[in-house]
This record gives structure tokens, sequence and C-alpha cells, in this order.
């Protein structure tokens, strides 16, 4: 099981969860730092497929930025995903994979009645429609709220719980609805 950690964090130098949970990982999974490698958003399109064929579990870690991920991994999206690889009728590049999105809010007030009133699971509904676009399985998402206030000691517990969600085997598909 090749795991592999699509980074896209706009300002990893002042990170601290993000920092955090992906320093707690093994060795064996490789952590791409998409912006350190693409500052100036020109992606290696061929490059980028190519580490994704040989991944068996894609994860797409992103800090929440205006309630979805930040710009890299939008354009990512745009320029990576292509039609006739990811897409369309011989567009099988990525069938059958994992796909996980490992997302930090920074609050935590998310859900029916709450100030935000919809899950975090709702708003990542956009990359489960494009993980069903291509044909990958869309695993439950590595969710950590309050990311902007999480006490050191809950942040520990958070990096072993990311660790310790990559280290199985399989990964549980989000309904459509869930
Ligand atoms: C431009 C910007 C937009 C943000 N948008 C949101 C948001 O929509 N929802 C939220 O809960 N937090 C939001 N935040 C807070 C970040 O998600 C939070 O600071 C980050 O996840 C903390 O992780 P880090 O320590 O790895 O940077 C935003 C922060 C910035 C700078």
């Amino acid at each position: 099981m090749k795991t592999t950690i699509f980074l896209f964090h706009p300002n990893f130098a002042n990170s601290r969860v993000n920092k955090a949970i992906a320093a707690g990982l093994p060795g064996d999974i490789e952590v791409r730092d998409m912006y350190a490698l693409y500052p100036d958003f020109q992606i290696d399109v061929a490059k980028e497929q190519a580490v994704m064929e040989a991944s068996d579990r894609i994860v797409l870690q992103t800090p929440m930025y205006w309630y979805s991920g930040t710009p890299l991994l939008k354009k990512w999206e745009d320029d990576v995903l292509t039609y006739g690889w990811a897409y369309g009728s011989d567009g099988n590049a990525l069938h059958g994979k994992e796909l996980l999105v490992a997302i930090t809010p920074g609050a935590d007030n998310y859900g029916a009645g709450k100030f935000v009133p919809y899950t975090v699971y709702e708003l990542l509904r956009p990359f489960q429609a494009m993980s069903n676009l291509i044909g990958t399985k869309f695993v439950t998402p590595f969710v950590t709220t309050g990311a902007s206030s999480i006490s050191d000691e809950d942040l520990a517990k958070r990096v072993k719980e990311y660790a310790d969600y990559l280290s199985q085997d399989e990964l549980k598909v989000l309904g459509a609805f869930e």
C-alpha cells in the first residue's frame, strides 16, 4: 500500500496543525509539500500524474480556507485531473484508488444549529463529486476541527490518530449523503 500525501498549505512555515500531523507520519509515507514544489503555481502535470499512478491511497491535506481547500489544490485539480487520464471514456488512471481529504478547519462550530449550519462533510461534497468522476473511493475524510485553538495535548492526540488512520489497510468509503 503506497500512500502519498499531497500537502497544500500556503504558509507551511507558520503552520502548527498541518505541520504536526504530517511530521508524525511514518517514513514510508511520502509527503509532497506542493506549495514548496510549485511556488509559481506551474504544476508539473506529467510528474504529478506519475506520482498518483504509483500511489494506492491519495491524500489531499489542506487547511480549510473559505470553507474549501487552498488555491493550489483547486489549480491541481484543474491541471492534473485531465480528460482522457482521470476521466472520460479512456480516463481510468485512478480507478479504484482511495482518495482521502485531510482538512483542518480553524473553527469548530459546524453542523445543524451551529454558526456554520453545514457539516464539514457537506462542505467537502465538491471533492466527493470529483472523486466519483475520477473513479476513486472517497474514504471518510480526516477532519480536525478547531485547529486554530487546539491545545497541545489534543494536537498530540490528533498526530497519533492521523498516523493510526493511515496505517489501516482499507478505509471506509463515505456515503453520498453521510
Ligand atoms: C485565508 C484564510 C481562510 C480561512 N478560512 C477558514 C474557513 O473557512 N473555516 C475555518 O474553519 N477556518 C478558516 N481559516 C482558519 C484555518 O483553517 C486555520 O488557521 C488552519 O487550518 C490551521 O492549520 P495550520 O496550523 O496548519 O495553519 C482560514 C484561514 C485563512 C488564513
